[in-house]
């Protein structure tokens, strides 16, 4: 039975075959994710993988909407697989804001399913990376936002040498839009033309632009001046403050896929451009109150960052540690006399926090050992008769073969 196309195993290391994921490489990416996280002082929270249909085709754009993994569940309800998290973590603020004081900082690693066309960089299935500020309307908290998708990706080795966050503000796009007269109910369509510019051909993009009533000329002419709106002056002073100036600038071609963003957008990038991007993200200040149904009213940003990417990313750039059984003692039962006393031994020094294996079964001394150098044991142990008549323990340094012998019962 195959696994179904999009989809992942996860596997130990080392890996038996090239078409399968390391869960180990996984837990090592959620573990610098958490971490920088803490750095940050944002707060962990999860919601439900399937949610209400309708959660999404409030604001989340088309294009996404088209990717859902929908069904009708035995209950008769429009439901869905979630294919990204700020939906939901909208819906939780509008229903338990009140027993936060503000600005909240909120971080979430759901898995997100889309049914997108399997590319490299896009699966079908991904974890993403959730960090999001709610209730501070400034530039300071764009510029803290930013300066956390930054740190995460410098947690794992990468250096401005290895990625750029290309900044960009909806409402300096907005301004371009309105300034050109352009109707109101074809400011999305226009964002969603901008946001597949680099992905489409000139001549496709050129042809939906001048429908909208737009040349790519003067589109293209605003996107070189790539003027910086006040808002993004500021992000990127703040920015420079922390030392961080360098990790990010100003590029208009980053307009964002998704229908709900309002202010600052960004997307982070390898800068040998080899990759899909790595993390996108923005200011969704409407987005709160549209879902509570005009109940609250809270400016948010935030942004998601995918396993998938990052993990060919780090593979790519040798930034991924070797990944190996690690244990601390594996204990050899020779003489089966001393299973009972071997059994013991072994849960004292896990309840001690050590990681310990040893043979289920009688085998031959050999292969114990064997198995001791597969598993990459520090120590073996190994319980012998005393002169008391009770046992002793054996103790090894695989290392450096050195043998200890310590009093048993
Ligand atoms: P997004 O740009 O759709 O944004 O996804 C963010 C990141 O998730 C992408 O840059 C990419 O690394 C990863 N990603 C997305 N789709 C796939 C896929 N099919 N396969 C593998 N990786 C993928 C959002 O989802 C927003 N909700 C982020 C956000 C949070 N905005 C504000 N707060």
């Amino acid at each position: 039975m195959e696994r179904l196309p999009g989809f992942r195993d996860f596997y130990p290391e080392p890996l038996p075959h090239s078409d399968v994921w390391s869960a180990e490489a996984r837990h090592f990416v959620f573990e610098r994710w958490r971490e920088t996280a803490r750095r940050y002082a944002f707060r962990q929270y999860d919601g439900p993988p399937l949610e209400p249909l309708e959660l999404y085709t409030l604001k989340s754009g088309a294009e996404i909407v088209g990717q859902l993994y929908n069904f009708t569940d035995k209950g008769a309800r429009p439901v869905a697989l979630r294919p990204e998290m700020t939906p939901t973590l909208a819906r939780m603020i509008a229903a338990h804001e009140r027993n936060y004081k503000k600005p909240l900082k909120w971080f979430a690693i759901p898995q997100l399913f889309r049914y997108e066309r399997q590319q490299k960089g896009r699966l079908r299935e991904h974890f993403q990376f959730n960090a999001d500020l709610i209730g501070d309307p400034s530039p300071a908290a764009d510029a803290e936002i930013i300066a956390l998708l930054i740190d995460t990706l410098r947690a794992f080795g990468l250096t401005k040498e290895d990625f750029v966050v290309r900044l960009s503000s909806r409402n300096a796009w907005g301004g371009f839009f309105r300034g050109h007269g352009a109707k109101a109910e074809d400011e999305e369509p226009f964002y969603q033309v901008i946001d597949k510019l680099e992905r489409e051909a000139p001549e496709a993009s050129a042809a939906k632009l001048a429908a909208l009533g737009f040349s790519s000329d003067e589109v293209g002419q605003f996107i070189a001046a790539g003027k910086p709106s006040a808002e993004l002056e500021a992000v990127m002073e703040n920015l420079r403050a922390r030392g961080l100036g360098d990790f990010a600038r100003v590029d208009y071609h980053v307009i964002r896929g998704l229908a709900y963003y309002t202010g600052v957008v960004f997307e982070a990038f390898d800068l040998k451009g080899d990759f899909r991007a790595i993390a996108g993200g923005g200011r969704y200040d409407n987005l709160i109150k549209l879902i509570s149904g005009g109940k609250v009213d809270l400016p948010a940003l935030g942004f998601g960052m995918g396993d998938v990417v990052l993990l060919e990313l780090l593979r790519a750039r040798g930034l991924l540690p070797k990944f190996d059984s690690q244990i601390e003692a594996y204990c050899l039962i020779e003489d089966e006399a001393y299973r009972q006393a071997s059994l013991e031994l072994v849960q004292d020094l896990r309840d001690q926090g050590f990681a310990v294996d040893y043979p289920l079964a009688p085998a031959k001394s050999d292969k114990q050992f064997k198995r001791a150098v597969e598993l990459n044991a520090a120590f073996t142990l190994r319980l012998e008769p005393s002169e008391q008549g009770g046992f002793m323990v054996k103790v090894k340094n695989l290392r450096t073969h050195e043998e200890k012998t310590f009093d048993g019962a």
